[in-house]
């Protein structure tokens, strides 16, 4: 039988406080995605050593892969860890792309401070009452619900979508006045993965549809927005995978530039999880390749950590303009 927590327990926060300091001080709050215990410690690392708030994003998936109850303990040891080193940056763990109101509920009960509805394959209706339903559970138990408006081109969490459609303007206010979604993650051009673009040679990365995020900052001025599938698909750490024996050849992600154009507008929360992948997976492979006789997981893992660390620490530095506010 799985334990219950409650997410203070855990030494955990819901996200409102983080995202109105972001607000205001214009930058973004890292969501980073972890699975196991390595990229879970590079990610606090990272945000620790940087002072930056933080969002740990577990996908159901993912809560499967780590074991729903042993993930709350994880989570625990990861917040302890923090204090440890000296730091008081606050940390949410929320569940990412949330496709039902018994998962949500779960993970709720299971310590999570936050929670991702993603009815965004469903007609506007349904999206509305399934978010609904999810926000009357978590508010009463002061955990924050995003919801999210327009389809992203790739996989979410084993749903997949070939094509997007960006989130229409006209419909934003409705959708979070009848749901009572606290945040709302749009659709304005990226997708998730590791190909985001189907570049011709020499085409450069087309640009968001700042224009559609602009018109929904209008609709609702002062609201917390969140950017799905924004990983930059770092080309140091494709070019690493390619040379130490993968096949990532076309793989592209959005320009940091971008993402910092993003973090001056109403761009509260940025996802990101390809990156951790490709930076973890470069180290392993140079390793692998370089000494065919190493068979300690330390011998890879740990170098895997330290770069996720300087990851994290360069995002957040960099692009996100979350580091330094705690
Ligand atoms: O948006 C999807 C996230 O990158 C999580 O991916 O379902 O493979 O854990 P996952
Ligand atoms: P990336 O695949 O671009 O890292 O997106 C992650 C994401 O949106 C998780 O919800
Ligand atoms: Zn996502």
């Amino acid at each position: 039988m799985q334990k219950t927590f409650e997410y203070r327990e855990l030494g955990l926060v819901n996200t409102k406080e983080m995202f109105a300091k972001a607000m205001e001080g214009k930058y973004a709050v890292p969501a980073y995605n972890f699975n196991n215990m390595e990229q879970l410690q590079a990610i606090v690392t990272g945000c620790a050593e940087s002072g930056s708030p933080l969002i740990l994003q577990v996908s159901g998936s993912a809560r499967k892969y780590a074991n729903p109850v042993f993930l709350p303990y994880m989570v625990q040891g990861a917040v302890a860890m923090v204090r440890d080193m000296g730091s008081q940056i606050p940390i949410a763990l929320h569940l990412d792309h949330g496709n039902s109101f018994e998962l949500a509920k779960d993970c709720i009960d299971a310590g999570f401070s936050s929670i991702m509805l993603d009815g965004s394959h469903l007609p506007f209706d349904e999206n509305i009452a399934m978010t609904a339903e999810v926000v009357k559970y978590a508010h009463e138990r002061d955990v924050t619900v995003e919801g999210e408006l327009g389809v992203l081109a790739g996989i979410e969490d084993e749903v997949s979508h070939e094509v997007s459609s960006y989130t229409q303007p006209k419909e934003v206010v409705e959708f979070v006045e009848r749901s009572g979604a606290d945040s709302l993650a749009i659709s304005i051009g990226t997708s998730h993965g590791a190909y985001k673009f189907k570049l011709k040679p020499g085409e450069p990365v087309p640009e968001l549809r700042f224009d559609i995020l602009e018109e929904i900052e209008k609709q609702l001025p002062g609201y917390p927005i969140v950017l799905h599938g924004a990983s930059s698909v770092t080309p140091e750490h494709v070019a690493m995978i390619n040379q130490y024996g993968g096949a990532m050849d076309s793989a592209v992600g959005i320009p940091a530039e971008q993402l910092r154009r993003a973090t001056g507008s109403a761009v509260c929360k940025i996802n990101i999880d390809s990156d951790g992948r490709l930076a973890m997976t470069a180290i392993i492979r140079k390793i692998f390749t370089e000494k065919p006789g190493e068979f300690d997981p330390r011998k890879y893992l740990g170098p895997a950590r330290d770069e996720l660390i300087a990851m994290i620490k360069d995002k957040n530095e960099n692009v996100l303009g979350s580091a330094g506010r705690y």
